[in-house]
């Protein structure tokens, strides 16, 4: 619960405007101190503070702006419509016309809404198309969360597929031996939340258009910084509309994008499975209703603010961005690999994640805490995972992550308490939750308690 103090109620006058405005900011500088000492795995994409004040200054003028009434706001047809066309044009669109395709998008609120949507698109074209009843979709088990919960959402089987325990890539024999009538769609990371890494993305293209079924990767977490770094000449694959198979594409404008939290884009080869995401209500009172996604009003600021600073930054912003994380994480990675008691998993980029043959990791977690690192704890097997963004580029940050986890691996060979304090609960880090629990029925109970009390005001 919240260490600043808390409220109850309503107040009956509202409260003086200046000291309101300076307990809040004081509360942000304060929560923003944390992580940009540059200690902490992803979240914070950009940490860049002239970007931030780009997108204060045009979220103030758009902010009150509903979306849905697009009649009133013009512009926001527009900037929607340019945000969608520059990320077409960085996942290479114009590929994908050749074969008469016309290639689009939606702008979503995040990246789990991003895939809900295309999950649904997916779903609902089967039906309409094939009458497929009991859709399946093949999900390798390293992809994110929002798949399991389209699947949960939307009554969609979720065939797990395995993933390759050294490569951390998913099992293509196992994607390849799954499919059947009912499958809607395959899908891929680049890359993938747990290890950074990403799925042979040209061969699920391949075995798509073979089987004729869709093709979704989700570019959530690479899709604004793979692409440059392709550019820049790392050992990055394609994983865009290069590849004929690939059928959608999620990727978020506010995670390397560096747009405000709260945007991102689906992108669809073709019209013709973009329409299947509507929604459409001609019969209802209130007049006839559509909607392009899943929320109804959003705010143009959100809008705005993206479109804002993706023309602030330009490619060249991007590529110089993109260039810096690249080089943060490669010599982090070179840290990881040079500490005998380590093991990197898989081949990864901006984004890695290592554990140890001969302790758990989560020991070296308790130690660089107490340094002020903050990591995303996985699990099976835990892991621990450092999303590379922007305030890690600083000076002397990847030297003191070195020093840091030198100390914590000697730590860990002998720690104080045999079992470590530290888990792998996504965002909650810290919290003991999963890491050697699998009492699935206990836990989600746990997790209910604690989602409730995160709503709640303490007594
Ligand atoms: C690979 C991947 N996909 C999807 C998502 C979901 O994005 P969001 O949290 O914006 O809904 C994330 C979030 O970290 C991610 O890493």
């Amino acid at each position: 619960m919240s260490i600043f103090g808390s409220y109850k109620g309503m107040p009956e006058t509202g409260v003086d405007e200046a000291a309101l405005i300076k307990e809040l900011e004081d509360v942000a500088r304060q929560e923003d101190a944390f992580w940009q000492t540059g200690k902490c795995s992803g979240t914070m994409y950009g940490g860049d503070p002239k970007v931030y004040d780009l997108i204060a200054r045009i979220f103030r003028s758009y902010s009150h702006v509903n979306v849905l009434q697009r009649d009133m706001c013009p512009s926001q047809t527009r900037f929607e419509a340019e945000i969608i066309d520059m990320t077409l044009n960085m996942m290479h669109g114009d590929e994908a016309k050749t074969d008469g395709n016309e290639p689009c998008g939606t702008i979503n609120s995040g990246g789990s809404e991003s895939i809900l949507c295309a999950m649904l698109a997916y779903r609902n074209r089967a039906k309409a198309e094939a009458n497929i009843t009991a859709p399946e979709a093949i999900i390798p088990s390293t992809a994110h969360s929002a798949f399991r919960k389209a699947c949960h959402y939307f009554g969609i089987k979720e065939v797990v597929a395995p993933i390759d325990p050294i490569t951390t890539q998913v099992d293509m024999d196992f994607v390849r031996d799954n499919i059947n009538k009912n499958t809607v769609a395959l899908v891929g990371s680049a890359g993938n939340y747990p290890y950074g890494t990403i799925d042979p993305i040209e061969e699920l293209s391949t075995l798509a258009l073979e089987r004729s079924v869709g093709l979704h990767v989700d570019g959530c977490l690479g899709g604004f910084i793979l692409p440059w770094g392709q550019e820049l000449g790392y050992d990055i694959p394609d994983f865009h509309f290069r590849l004929p198979g690939v059928t959608s594409i999620s990727a978020d404008t506010h995670k390397y994008g560096y747009g405000p939290k709260g945007t991102s884009v689906c992108l669809y080869r073709d019209k013709s499975l973009r329409r299947h995401q509507y929604f459409m209500d001609p019969a209802w009172q209130g007049g006839t209703y559509l909607s392009p996604g899943i929320g109804g009003s959003r705010s143009g600021g959100l809008i705005a603010a993206t479109w804002a600073v993706m023309y602030k930054l330009g490619r060249e912003g991007y590529l110089q961005k993109s260039d810096a994380i690249f080089k943060a994480a490669y010599a982090m990675q070179d840290i990881v690999k040079q500490i005998p008691e380590l093991r990197l998993m898989g081949t990864p980029s901006f984004c890695f994640s290592f554990t140890s043959d001969e302790f758990d990791i989560y020991h070296v977690n308790d130690f660089m805490k107490q340094r002020g690192w903050r990591f995303n704890g996985q699990q099976f097997p835990s892991a621990l995972h450092m999303c590379v963004t922007g305030p890690q580029t600083q000076e002397g940050l990847v030297g003191e992550f070195g020093n840091d986890l030198t100390d914590a691996v000697s730590y860990a060979k002998n720690p104080p308490e045999r079992v470590p304090a530290s888990g792998a609960l996504y965002g909650g880090q810290g919290t003991q939750a999963t890491a050697s629990d699998i009492d699935f029925e206990r836990l989600t109970k746990r997790l209910i308690q604690y989602l409730d009390a995160t709503l709640t005001l303490p007594e």
